[in-house]
């Protein structure tokens, strides 16, 4: 069997590895992939073959027709999409419409990350647990709501300053945060935690006014601060008669720069699994409160859904609570997730798509997974590029782990070269396993000591509590 992933992140190389280990599967191509994925060979020898898209984008119209010309033409078995935009534009319905099977929900499913709207009021209709919330079209009734919650009388931020109520209008002191959201995709600058009344005015009349964001904040999400750990639950998810949501070993992602989570958030700089912090009681109230009411929904609005979903949970007291779902699979929890997959990947999707999801008998190896990320200097702001990767083969093969890159591209490496060189922020991510979250974190580290680049820098707490 031949598969298609189509992405470029290290979640796709992770997919494309994890394919390849199948028995079924006789090659992957990626569309259009990265430098680790281009030219990949497999332990038994398979190959991954990069598709060349000349630099446009699967989320173009033109593009997925010219995938799917090219799925026919090289008689491509199945399709399994990593990254939210192409889905969020329709490129499941595209291809389902020319009768080839592909792992990812439809667009009017994606609109569940596509629109925190729409997420939201999913969540309320079908009783899952979650912040509550209020959604906005109406700029000044956003900054009035914000305002009650503050106590002041502050307004557009400006005013804040004016009106003498220090503690509530700008430092917020005493009373929680609110958490703004702008509605569409945002490339992960959507969201602000606002701690006082002069933050949330300016980044409410930044959305909604200012177009900061464009489209995507015209409407805006304006939600309660929820307190405890966050937990990343990624399922299988396939939607035909009876409907099955089969979840996998829980990840945790570590968002933020710097190390003990300080620092701007970025696209996630490591992540461990299984997560600690996921508990047995945590995991059936998981089940109870946000699995089973957001499958009866997905069922109850026809959703042709077979894909992923990926649920960001927030839990306190093994209670959880829904902040987000993607209709995808994470990125850099797959990294360490799949390693951690005792069944067969390619199997899953096919049963994924041929609606026997139900019956599939997913398995998981004991132990841990570590994943760190290396990025380039600068990120997540302006950061360098270009840089040749070298890589100690004979260190790094002592450890055990396994590299996928995300933001690298093939080029000259110097004479310890991966073959390698950078070409986005977060460039690859190292993944090792142990018996245990120590071992692994040991092994992980290790293996990213084995890999240099110019400006490299990375966090050095992945997997700590
Ligand atoms: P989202 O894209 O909705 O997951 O939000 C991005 C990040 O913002 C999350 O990973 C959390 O770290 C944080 N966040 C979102 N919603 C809340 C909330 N209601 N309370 C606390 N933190 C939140
Ligand atoms: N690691 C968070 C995400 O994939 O959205």
């Amino acid at each position: 069997m031949k598969v298609l992933v189509i992405g470029s992140g290290g979640r796709e190389h992770a997919m494309v590895w994890k394919l390849l280990q199948s028995p079924k599967v006789s090659k992957v191509y990626a569309a259009p992939g990265n430098g680790g994925t281009a030219g990949f060979v497999s332990e038994s020898g398979k190959k991954c073959e990069n598709v060349d898209l000349l630099g446009r984008d699967p989320c173009e119209a033109e593009i997925q027709e010219a995938l799917i010309r090219y799925v026919k033409r090289e008689k491509i078995d199945l399709t399994v999409v990593g990254p939210e935009a192409p889905l969020a534009a329709g490129i499941a319905d595209r291809f389902n419409e020319a009768g080839l099977p592909i792992a990812g929900p439809g667009k009017k499913a994606a609109m569940l990350e596509s629109s925190k709207a729409y997420a939201k009021s999913f969540m309320n209709t079908y009783g899952v647990r979650a912040a509550r919330s209020y959604t906005f079209t109406d700029v000044n009734k956003a900054l009035e709501v914000t305002r009650e919650h503050f106590g002041g009388t502050g307004n557009r931020g400006k005013a804040a300053g004016k009106t003498g109520k220090k503690s509530a209008e700008t430092s917020g002191e005493g009373i929680s945060p609110l958490v703004i959201k702008a509605d569409g995709l945002a490339a992960g600058k959507g969201v602000v935690i606002a701690s006082g009344m002069k933050e949330a005015a300016e980044t409410i009349v930044s959305f909604m006014e200012e177009g900061k964001l464009g489209g995507a904040g015209k409407t805006i999400v304006i939600e309660e601060f929820l307190e405890g750990s966050e937990v990343s639950v990624l399922a299988a998810v396939s939607a035909g008669k009876t409907g099955c949501i089969l979840p996998f070993v829980a990840a945790r992602d570590h968002k933020r720069r710097f190390d003990n989570d300080q620092g701007p958030n970025t696209g996630g700089m490591g992540a461990i699994a299984p997560a600690p912090e996921f508990s047995a009681a945590a995991r059936r109230d998981f089940e109870e409160a946000i699995l089973k009411p957001t499958l009866k929904g997905i069922r109850a609005e026809g959703f042709d859904y077979r894909g992923f979903i990926f649920f960001g949970l927030m839990i306190q007291n093994e209670t959880c609570r829904l902040l987000e779902y993607n209709v995808r699979l994470g990125d850099p929890e797959t990294q360490a997730v799949l390693p951690l997959m005792k069944s067969d990947f390619a199997e899953l999707c096919l049963s994924i798509v041929n609606g026997s999801l139900d019956s599939f008998s997913l398995e998981w190896k004991p132990g841990a997974v570590c994943a760190p990320v290396a990025v380039a200097d600068g990120y997540p702001g302006e950061y360098r590029k270009g840089d040749a990767i070298a890589f100690n083969e004979t260190a790094f093969a002592k450890t055990g782990a396994v590299l996928f890159a995300a933001g690298a591209v093939r080029g000259p490496g110097g004479s310890e070269g991966s073959g390698l060189r950078t070409a986005g922020g977060r460039v690859l991510a190292v993944s090792a396993y142990g018996a245990g979250p120590e071992e692994a974190r040991g092994k992980a580290y290790a293996a990213l000591n084995a890999v240099a680049f110019d400006g490299m820098a990375f966090r050095r707490d992945i997997g700590e509590s």
